[in-house]
C-alpha cells in the first residue's frame, strides 16, 4: 500500500505542476512533463529491429513507486529516458551468458537486457507469487492481482 501511495503522491505532484503531455519527456518550457498514455518503446537508431517496437501503457504501472523504474531518479531533477548516455544505451549485445535474473553491473548497459529484465522480470515475479499463493490453498479474500505479459507476442507482436 506504501509503495502505491508513493505513486499516486508522484503523479500527484506532476498534475499540480501542470505537466501531463504525449509527446516524451518535456513541454515547451523545458519542465518535465509525465507520458500518461502508452509510450513506443523503440531500440537506438543504431539497431536493425527484429521484432515490433514494444507498446507500454505507462500510467497503467503508477500503482509502483517511479523509482522502482526510474531507479536513478532522487525525486527533484527531471526524469530521463532509459536509453540516456551512459545508462542503458549500449546497442549491441554483449558476450555473456547471463539470464536476465542475474544480468551484471556491466552487461545491463545493452538497452535489451535492461528492458526484459525491469519488464519481463516483474511480471514474472508477480506470476510466481501468485502461484504460490494459490499453491498455499489459502482462503482469498480478493482476486490475485494482475501481472503483465511475459510472452514475446504479447509485447512484441511481430
Ligand atoms: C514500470 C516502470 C515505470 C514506472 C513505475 C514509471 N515509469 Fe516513467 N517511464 C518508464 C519507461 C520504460 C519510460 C520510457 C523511457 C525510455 O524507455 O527511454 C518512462 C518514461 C518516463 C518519462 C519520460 C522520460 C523521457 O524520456 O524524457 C517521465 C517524465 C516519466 N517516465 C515519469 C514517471 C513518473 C513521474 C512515474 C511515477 C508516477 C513513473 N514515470 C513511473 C517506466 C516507468
Ligand atoms: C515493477 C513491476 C513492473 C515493471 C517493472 C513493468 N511492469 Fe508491466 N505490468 C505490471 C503490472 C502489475 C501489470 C498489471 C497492471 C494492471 O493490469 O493494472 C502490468 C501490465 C503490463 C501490460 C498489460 C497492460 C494491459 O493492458 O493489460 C503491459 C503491456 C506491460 N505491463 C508492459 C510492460 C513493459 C513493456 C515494461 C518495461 C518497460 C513493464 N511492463 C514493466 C508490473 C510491471
Ligand atoms: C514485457 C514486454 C516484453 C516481453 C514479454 C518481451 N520483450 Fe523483447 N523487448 C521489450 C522491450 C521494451 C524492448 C526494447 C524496445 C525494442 O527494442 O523494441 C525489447 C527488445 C527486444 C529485442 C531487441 C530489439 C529488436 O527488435 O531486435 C529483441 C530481439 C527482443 N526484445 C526479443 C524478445 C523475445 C524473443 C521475447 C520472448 C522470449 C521477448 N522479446 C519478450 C519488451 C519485451
Amino acid at each position: 500500500m506504501q509503495v502505491k501511495r508513493l505513486g499516486f503522491l508522484c503523479v500527484m505532484l506532476a498534475v499540480m505542476v501542470g505537466m501531463t503531455c504525449d509527446v516524451f519527456g518535456q513541454d515547451s518550457e523545458g519542465e518535465m512533463c509525465v507520458p500518461m498514455g502508452v509510450i513506443t518503446i523503440k531500440p537506438p537508431p543504431e539497431v536493425t529491429s527484429q521484432k515490433s517496437p514494444v507498446d507500454f501503457p505507462h500510467s497503467r504501472h503508477f500503482a509502483t513507486d517511479c523509482k522502482t523504474c526510474h531507479h536513478t531518479w532522487k525525486g527533484e531533477e527531471k526524469i530521463q529516458g532509459c536509453q540516456t548516455s551512459g545508462c542503458h544505451d549500449q546497442a549491441s549485445a554483449p558476450k555473456t551468458t547471463e539470464s536476465y535474473l542475474s544480468y551484471s553491473d556491466v552487461s545491463i548497459k545493452y538497452y535489451k537486457y535492461a528492458y526484459h529484465e525491469a519488464c519481463i522480470g516483474c511480471h514474472k515475479e508477480i506470476r510466481a507469487k501468485n502461484l504460490q499463493t494459490a499453491k498455499s490453498y489459502q482462503v482469498l479474500g480478493e482476486a490475485l492481482p494482475a501481472a503483465g505479459p511475459s510472452g514475446c507476442i504479447e509485447c512484441h507482436p511481430k
